[in-house]
């Protein structure tokens, strides 16, 4: 392979994806609207994919893979019809949560997925990604559709996962909040493993990128082991929590990856394929370790998108305590 478009490219797992392609020797092209800079010596087109024309620039060339990361139907759709017979290999960058069964544990790529959305209905993004994975799909026999799990590693902005090292390496000797993990699994994968898979797989269809899964807890204690927290656990029962305000998986004043009793499938799927493929697992410590040390350099502190601040935090902590032995 000697060329690829990147359909974004300058974020944070298209980053990574353009980061390796360079490393493998492709000359990459980016389009983007130019908030960030594009990564290495990749070139970084202008546009705005909410303008059809955009394209336009792009379409005079052969591409050896056209990779789109975007979660807008229309978007996916106007670059299919644009470039689809400029391009020998195209992978659309889709998620798990294109399924419409979050329960069933070891489900694969059969699974059922949402109903795709329609042009004029309101933005919802599973059945965005079916609407965008249905598009791809009529390059039948040249296109991959990756799924990932949870993605995590340094930079990542959604500080889902970074919320747990921040959290041990705030509290030192203090106790840390933890949410209930009697019963839990967490399903991650690595930035990088997910770039390499992107970057050098050879499949077609649809893959599930998701990582081995593991007890929830067992995850969370490798967050203190890898930081040296001395101090204590705290974990709060799912009732309490939602009463106290607190969110499952992501945002503002949550708890990150901790997820409704009932949603046993979301972070339980298989990877069968994905390893049958080529896909590439390092181990968890090590994705760990990289996140602690991310955590520390852009400051344990920071405000963040994802978890509770340190003083949320420690008012649960307060509270918990006042509550009678049971
Ligand atoms: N994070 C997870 O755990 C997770 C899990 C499953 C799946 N995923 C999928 O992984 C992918 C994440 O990719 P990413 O990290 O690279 O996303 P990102 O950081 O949000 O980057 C988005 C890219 O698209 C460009 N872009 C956005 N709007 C545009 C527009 N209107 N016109 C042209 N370019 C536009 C951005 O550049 P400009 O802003 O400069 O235009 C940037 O290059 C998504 O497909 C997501 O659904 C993520």
């Amino acid at each position: 392979m000697t060329n690829a478009l990147i359909l974004g490219g300058t974020g944070w797992l298209s980053g990574r994806i353009s980061q390796r392609l360079q490393d493998d020797g492709v000359d990459v092209t980016c389009l983007a609207r130019g908030s960030r800079a594009a990564p290495g010596s990749a070139e970084l087109v202008r546009g705005d994919r909410d303008d059809p024309r955009v394209y336009e620039a792009l379409s005079a060339r052969e591409w050896d893979h056209v990779i789109d990361i975007s979660s807008r139907a229309d978007h996916v759709i106007a670059a299919v019809v644009a470039l689809g017979d400029r391009a020998a290999r195209w992978t659309y960058v889709s998620s798990v949560s294109a399924y419409a069964d979050d329960v069933t544990v070891g489900a694969d790529e059969s699974a059922r997925l949402h109903v795709a959305a329609k042009p004029g209905d309101e933005y919802e993004y599973g059945p965005q990604k079916v609407a965008a994975e249905d598009a791809v799909r009529t390059l039948d026999g040249r296109a991959l559709i990756v799924r990932p799990g949870l993605i995590v590693g340094s930079g990542d902005p959604s500080d889902r996962f970074g919320y747990w090292a921040a959290a041990v390496l705030r509290a030192g000797s203090a106790d840390v909040l933890l949410p209930p993990t009697e019963g839990r699994t967490a399903q991650v994968i690595d930035v990088d493993d997910v770039a390499a898979f992107i970057a050098t797989a050879t499949a077609t269809g649809a893959i599930n990128a998701v990582g081995a899964q593991h007890p929830l807890g067992d995850v969370l204690a490798l967050f203190r082991t890898a930081t040296g927290h001395t101090g204590g656990t705290v974990s709060a029962e799912e009732e309490w929590l939602v009463e106290h305000g607190v969110e499952y998986w992501a945002g503002e004043r949550s708890l990150p990856l901790w997820l409704p009793a009932e949603m046993t499938g979301f972070m339980a799927r298989s990877n069968a394929a994905y390893l049958a493929n080529g896909g590439f697992l390092r181990r968890l410590e090590d994705t760990v370790a990289e996140v602690v040390q991310d955590e520390r350099v852009r400051g344990v502190e920071r405000e963040r998108r994802a978890g509770l601040t340190g003083s949320e935090e420690r008012e649960l902590l307060a509270e918990l305590r006042r509550l009678p032995l049971r």
